[in-house]
């Protein structure tokens, strides 16, 4: 069984993910914000990489339909509704809302990923989830990690070590799995940082959060397992997987 993490944006190659199910993973905030905002029940998200083109489309959704929300430099941009802290992404403010969202790294990863076969959505706010979700499915995932500015970001890798870790110990010792070099970096650094928390106060992209004044986002976003959920990238939007069946026939 195949299993890769791409460390840096760059490392993605259409015909290498044509037939794999990709997890895109900005934990710092883009996808812990996607993850937020569906589960606190908006009807879809749209990611856009620039500003442009989230006002054009918004304008064609109806704006009075629409959120536009995003960050430049880690602060809103002007005349958007929301900014990019996972915590603003209330049930009062987004349900049944539809959702624009335009960030410097995690919407153009988004993007760019959408030549996978599936392309799916993970964060530490829905880590067995995803997990659930790829052992469900037999995939043999692509870990995309968004960086920062075509750089590396830690907190994205050790988001997907310790996905990729709890994948492997699901399918036992026996299991046959094929790393590539990513992976097998990643799985290290998920030993080595087992608390996204404290990760975070240390790395570039939560330094920046910080001095923009956004502190509190840092402990949101490492909010383990806080939702069962698993947001999936079709056709320009994002959207929620239906429950798997077993969860589904319980409820
Ligand atoms: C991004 O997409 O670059 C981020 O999520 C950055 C941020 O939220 O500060």
């Amino acid at each position: 069984m195949k299993l890769d993490v791409l460390l840096t944006p760059g490392e993605l190659m259409p015909g290498d993910v044509a037939e794999r199910t990709v997890v895109v993973i900005d934990v710092l905030r883009a996808t812990s914000t996607i993850v937020e905002a569906l589960a606190a029940g908006a009807r879809a998200l749209y990611p856009v990489a620039d500003l442009e083109e989230a006002l054009k489309l918004a304008n064609t959704l109806g704006r009075d339909e629409v959120l536009l929300c995003g960050e430049r430099r880690a602060l809103p941009i002007e005349g958007f509704d929301l900014g990019n802290s996972p915590g603003d992404f209330t049930a009062d403010r987004v349900g049944g809302k539809l959702i624009v969202m335009s960030t410097t790294n995690g919407t153009s990863a988004l993007v760019s990923a959408s030549v996978g076969a599936r392309v799916i959505v993970g964060s530490w706010l829905n880590l067995t989830a995803v997990v659930d979700d790829l052992e469900r499915t037999g995939a043999e995932p692509v870990f995309f990690c968004s960086g920062r500015q075509g750089k590396f970001g830690i907190e994205d890798a050790v988001c997907a070590g310790a996905m990729a870790a709890a994948l492997m110990e699901r399918a036992g010792p026996d299991a046959d799995w094929e790393l590539n070099d990513g992976a097998m970096a990643a799985l290290a650094m998920a030993l080595r940082y087992p608390d996204p928390d404290e990760l975070f106060r240390e790395t570039s992209a939560g330094k920046q959060i910080v001095e923009a004044g956004l502190r509190e986002d840092l402990a949101f976003c490492a909010l383990t397992d806080r939702h069962d959920v698993v947001p999936v990238f079709h056709d320009r939007q994002i959207t929620l997987a239906a429950p798997a069946p077993a969860a589904a026939a319980e409820s």
